[in-house]
């Protein structure tokens, strides 16, 4: 089989993150989370002592961070500066301010040069997962995926996920998915949009295991 390039977009809580892992283990490409990269810099912000409420400050800053991604679909890994990032990315400090690091289009524009560059180079072909994958980062993608679903069924999706990290109520987790998913859809700069030729997938009435079932389906068709 050929290496195959896929891109799979959709706002939170719709299992973006699963269904991509698993797709990408079961055929055999990698596997890159863009999220993770925007939770990074966002993180590498904070602890720098960066106003993310700043674009100025978040442009002129956006450089410094050394931000690395593993594509292992079992074992993804981030890393800035040489640190694992993985758990401090989760954090709800980190979610409630990354969409307004990932606005900024210096930001973007570095991360977008990084994904390009980490999809180009994967032998075998790649799974990557995020809000403009489609329709900026990857417009040759072989195929695209648009997931969708329910704000209820995506916020009972997430307060699951959150549930014995973080205190959470489902109200308050619906309330901030829907906040975080209308500022990624409303920037200017390659905003969550499904692309002109994405496959769209309504998720709300499938298991996990069906949604990954089907996009296979898709990929094996391409390939
Ligand atoms: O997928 P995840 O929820 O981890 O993404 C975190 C945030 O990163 C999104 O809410 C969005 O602000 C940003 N993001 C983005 N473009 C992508 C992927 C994520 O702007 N391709």
């Amino acid at each position: 089989p050929s290496a195959v390039i896929v891109a799979i977009d959709g706002p939170s809580g719709t299992g973006k993150s699963s269904t991509s892992k698993a797709v990408a283990a079961k055929l055999g490409l990698r596997y890159l989370d863009t999220g993770a990269q925007y939770r990074a810099i966002t993180w590498w912000m904070i602890t720098n002592g960066i106003d993310t409420d700043d674009p100025h400050a978040i442009a002129v800053a956006a450089g410094k961070p050394g931000i690395v991604s593993g594509t292992d679909p079992a074992a993804p890994t981030i890393t800035v500066d040489g640190l694992d990032a993985s758990g401090p990315i989760r954090t709800q400090e980190v979610t409630s301010k990354v969409s307004a690091v990932s606005a900024v289009p210096e930001v973007r524009t570095l991360i977008t040069e990084l994904q390009r560059s980490i999809a180009a180079s994967a032998e075998g072909g790649i799974v990557v997962e995020g809000r403009d994958i489609g329709t900026t980062v990857l417009p040759d993608a072989d195929l695209k995926i648009f997931l969708t679903a329910s704000p209820e069924a995506r916020a009972a999706r997430r307060s699951g996920e959150l549930r014995g990290k973080e205190a959470t109520d489902l109200a308050a987790t619906k309330e901030a998915l829907i906040k975080r998913d209308a500022a990624d859809s409303g920037r200017k700069t390659s905003p969550l949009a499904k692309a002109g030729d994405a496959v769209e997938v309504d998720t709300t009435e499938l298991t996990l295991d069906q949604v990954i079932e089907c996009v296979v389906t898709l990929v094996e068709e391409k390939r």
